[in-house]
């Protein structure tokens, strides 16, 4: 294994401005509905308490957590539900909080999976968008930034479990 650099891409005054620009508009969208937060674990966790603290509607809070089989830089699009939601979402109205978008088969899965138990509306927020990356048709309703096709590190996402406390957004590169 190799030793990598991590590159800066988004400072936190950046990604702030990023997720009150979301929190706005989701704010301004959800005013009077029965808005149902589905966070993804363990990515979106850090852009969840960001986003949550800057939201001007209620709303309620529900995790889930997928596998998709490897480890690394890809996804194997096989995936899985290993901690399902607990709240109650028929009639309700339910956002997808998601870390970043790539193939875009772990949003379509779980899109579809949580279409199941009939709510009202299912939509997805996502801080960041790898489209030039994209395997299925799927697009977030709520977008941070797109990203260029690196891979990110940093604010909840991790490289094999590491950096996902840093506040910061970094890609990394092999060195050498
Ligand atoms: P997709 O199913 O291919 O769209 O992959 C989405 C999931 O892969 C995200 O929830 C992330 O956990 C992970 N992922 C995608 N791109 C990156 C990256 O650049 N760094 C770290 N994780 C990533
Ligand atoms: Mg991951």
């Amino acid at each position: 294994m190799g030793s990598y650099r991590l590159n800066p891409l988004l400072p936190r005054e950046r990604i702030a401005s990023i997720v009150q620009h979301l929190a706005d508009q989701i704010s301004k969208d959800y005013g009077g509905r029965e808005l149902v937060l589905v966070c993804i674990l363990k990515g979106a966790f850090m852009f969840l308490s960001d986003l949550v603290r800057l939201l001007k509607v209620p709303a309620k809070i529900d995790f889930v957590r997928l596998a998709s089989y490897g480890a690394g830089m890809e996804t194997s699009g096989i995936i899985e539900i290993t901690k399902d939601i607990e709240i109650p979402v028929e009639g309700k109205d339910v956002l997808i909080i998601e870390d970043i978008i790539d193939s875009g088969r772990t949003l379509q899965f779980l899109k579809e999976r949580l279409s199941l138990a009939n709510p009202h509306s299912v939509k997805i927020c996502a801080l960041l968008d790898k489209k030039a990356r994209r395997e299925v048709a799927v697009e977030a309703d709520y977008l941070g930034t797109e990203v260029e096709d690196v891979f990110i590190v940093g604010y909840g996402i991790d490289f094999n479990e590491d950096y996902r406390h840093l506040p910061e957004i970094y890609y990394v590169t092999p060195i050498g």
